[in-house]
């Protein structure tokens, strides 16, 4: 009933923090809610915004659409990278860690598909949506904190971009093995139709777990959900989804205002869920809230640790 209401009741505020001077990663900024999210935070001042894009021209196409619209050229730039790739995430997260300072990101690319396509050894909506996801956010956490200490008027913010679907999944998985990622990859065991919100229920648990190691770090670390909107993110998803969202769903410009939210609380945001843009704990899924949950996120973030490890060795003593 909580999404319904909020899909017709709630329409989240207008973003009015001022980002004067201060530099912006955003993944996924090419198109979607990325995209809005990017446009607001440029018309709010920012200084510098990087659009992390795998599609270089579409960030190009992004980039120009946002300077017409705004009114400011030369704030955006396209930096390209990948998600389903270990190299190209380490390359562009090194770059993002010689900024001379990262005040905010949100790590808002994703990928939902029912395809089986395995990148790095896992499939691909975890490898994309949960484990070089959560390695961007490591990678760059040191900047962000360093940012912190060095511009006494900056309050650095991670935001990861997560969804209420996260509650449709079953993750039973997570008692089953000490690996549940890699079960969740074996192609005979995959259910793909359900692997977008397991994904999302799997990033929920780690940036949880990543808040917790983090708590007094500076950095504050948030989950925000958008709700459902219009974008281009359920192109597989057939004729009663487009249904559903013809009647229920925000516009990509709204969906993208519940970003900046997530780069704009105070420290009550640290490790919460956004939803409507405002902290809503209570609407995680009864699993995350239940005793399992922590056993759950614990044993993920031992198993993304064995997988990060070797692709940057002591990528998990940066936090
Ligand atoms: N729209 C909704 O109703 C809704 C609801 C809840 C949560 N969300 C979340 O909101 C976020 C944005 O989604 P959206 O709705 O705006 O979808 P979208 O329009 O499909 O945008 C997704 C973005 O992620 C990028 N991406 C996908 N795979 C990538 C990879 N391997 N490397 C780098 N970038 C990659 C896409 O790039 P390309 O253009 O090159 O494909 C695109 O820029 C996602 O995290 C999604 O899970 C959306």
């Amino acid at each position: 009933m909580g999404f319904f209401y909020s899909q017709v009741f709630v329409r989240p505020s207008y973003p009015t923090q001022s980002f004067d001077g201060q530099t912006v990663l955003i993944t996924g900024a090419n198109v979607g809610l990325g995209l809005e999210a990017a446009r607001h935070v440029v018309r709010l001042g920012a200084a510098r915004v990087i659009l992390g894009v795998r599609n270089v021209p579409a960030g190009k196409a992004a980039k120009e659409d946002i300077e017409a619209s705004t009114g400011r050229p030369g704030v955006c730039e396209v930096w390209e990278v990948d998600l389903a790739s270990h190299s190209s995430t380490l390359a562009f997260g090194d770059r993002i860690a010689q900024l001379p300072r990262l005040d905010a990101a949100i790590l808002n690319a994703a990928l939902a598909t029912r395809t089986f396509q395995v990148a790095e050894g896992y499939e691909r909506t975890i490898t994309v949506n949960v484990i070089n996801t959560l390695l961007l956010g490591l990678l760059i956490l040191p900047r962000l904190k360093a940012t912190g200490q060095e511009f006494p008027s900056s309050q650095p913010r991670l935001a990861f971009v997560v969804s209420e679907v996260h509650a449709w999944a079953h993750f039973t998985e997570w008692k089953d093995t000490d690996k549940p990622m890699q079960l969740l990859s074996d192609p005979e065991k995959a259910k793909m139709p359900e692997r977008y919100p397991m994904s999302k229920l799997l990033e929920v648990l780690l940036v949880q777990e990543l808040a917790g190691r983090t708590r007094g770090s500076d950095v504050i670390i948030t989950m925000v959900n958008p709700g459902l909107c219009h974008s281009s993110l359920a192109r597989e998803a057939g004729w009663q989804l487009a249904v559903m969202k013809l009647v229920l769903a925000r516009s990509t410009e709204v969906g993208g205002r519940t970003l900046v939210a997530g780069i704009s609380t105070g420290i009550e945001g640290h490790g919460a869920y956004m939803t409507d843009s405002t902290v809503d704990n209570a609407s995680l899924s009864p699993f995350v809230r239940s005793e399992d949950g922590r056993p759950a996120r614990e044993k993920l973030w031992k198993e993304l640790s064995a997988i990060l490890e070797p692709v940057r060795p002591g990528i998990m003593q940066t936090i």
